[in-house]
């Protein structure tokens, strides 16, 4: 009862609810965005719709890869977040991928692709894969010979792009066209930054505030929270990991770039569980816990922790919808895919 009355005279007051010390500013007035770090992101525009249809049915089909088991759908699930919930994926010939599936939502807004920046965008990223044994294990030709052989995919090419013979380029294309739409906008933060006061709790909100004056936003920042900057893991403190990835110095060759990875995006970190490129950190909690201990020298108590991960989850927005695709039927040629056999048994064959 006491509790409601204080509650109703703040309203009465300034309009608002009481809310704990840090989220208020010096007057008792709730914290309102100024200028934050973090933009909100857009609904993607499609260009063209008859290319993203086509994308998206290339991205279901398992028939890119040698297995015919494993499309790109399978480690970037779109009903997991783009992601596979796993420590790291499982690839061609049950393979253990070396590092953690990054999630697809968003990474259009990403200034370069992987975690060590390998690729410059989704077109020239979307051709990896494939030919990667441990993950689709097959090759551009002969995801390609495939496509050829199924006639609903020849129209389809030709239709979009104008080509008699498809090639990898379009392909790609339409891969990343697809890729594109998978934005996912309105997340109660970015209605918080777009003028919507109560879009987010006084909890959250102190989340936020812990976040950013912590220096989190320094490395998590722009429209996607991450993903326009390389940084060091165990800036403050050494990070100890069995995984063998050298982050950017795998690209750069240099020394100094070891364990500077692409900061990943906190979009939809709820869902995209477990976190590091190592995929140890199985929970938020532990990995708000050693982003403060390593990164910032900062040990924050179990309330602050679970202030900040309340408000990751307010960066949850809206997932891509769509009607599944039906795959283009085989013709007689087309090869069945090879599940059981090791690519080793099937090159010396
Ligand atoms: C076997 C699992 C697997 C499959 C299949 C797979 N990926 Fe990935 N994908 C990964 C992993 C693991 C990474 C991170 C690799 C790295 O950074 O070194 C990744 C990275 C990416 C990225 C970069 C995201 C970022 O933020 O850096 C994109 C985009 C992507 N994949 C798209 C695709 C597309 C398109 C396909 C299908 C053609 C596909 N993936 C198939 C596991 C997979
Ligand atoms: C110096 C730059 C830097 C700072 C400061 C920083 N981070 Fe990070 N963050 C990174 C990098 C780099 C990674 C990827 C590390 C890896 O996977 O090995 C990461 C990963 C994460 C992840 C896991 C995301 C995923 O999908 O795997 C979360 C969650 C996270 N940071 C939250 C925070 C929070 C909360 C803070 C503040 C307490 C913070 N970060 C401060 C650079 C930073």
């Amino acid at each position: 009862m006491k509790k409601l009355t204080m509650a109703l005279l703040a309203c009465g007051a300034f309009g608002f609810v009481a809310a704990p010390a840090m989220a208020q500013q010096a007057e008792g007035e709730r914290y309102k965005p100024n200028n934050e770090l973090i933009q909100v992101i857009e609904a993607h525009k499609v260009e063209n719709q008859a290319e993203v249809e086509l994308g998206k049915k290339l991205w279901f089909d398992n028939r890119l890869s040698r297995s015919g088991f494993i499309s790109c759908n399978s480690c970037h699930n779109l009903m997991l977040g783009g992601a596979d919930h796993l420590v790291s994926s499982v690839g061609d010939y049950w393979a253990q991928g070396p590092i953690n599936s990054p999630t697809v939502l968003n990474s259009s807004l990403n200034f370069v692709q992987f975690w060590d920046g390998r690729a410059k965008d989704l077109r020239e990223q979307a051709g990896g894969p494939i030919e990667n044994p441990l993950e689709m294990g097959s090759t551009h030709d002969l995801a390609v010979s495939v496509l050829k052989t199924i006639p609903g995919y020849v129209e389809e090419f030709k239709a979009v792009y104008g080509v008699d013979e498809i090639t990898i380029e379009e392909v790609t294309s339409a891969l990343a066209a697809f890729e594109e739409t998978l934005v996912t906008p309105n997340s109660r933060f970015d209605q918080w930054l777009s003028g919507k006061d109560d879009a987010i709790s006084d909890q959250e909100l102190n989340g936020y505030l812990l976040f950013k004056n912590s220096g989190c936003v320094a490395c998590h920042n722009g429209p996607n929270l991450g993903g326009n900057s390389f940084q060091r893991m165990g800036l403050v403190e050494p990070y100890v990991t069995d995984n063998e990835a050298a982050g950017r110095a795998g690209v750069t060759g240099q020394d100094v770039d070891r364990m500077n990875f692409k900061v990943p995006t906190l979009r939809n970190v709820e869902l995209t569980y477990p976190y590091f490129h190592d995929g140890a950190a199985r929970t938020l909690t532990e990995a708000v816990d050693i982003m403060g201990r390593l990164q910032l020298g900062k040990k924050f108590t179990d309330e602050e922790n679970a202030d900040i991960v309340a408000f990751l989850k307010t960066l949850t927005g809206d997932q891509p919808e769509f009607t599944i695709p039906v795959l283009h039927p085989n013709s007689d040629e087309t090869p069945i895919g090879q599940p059981w056999a090791p690519q080793e048994a099937e090159k010396n064959s």
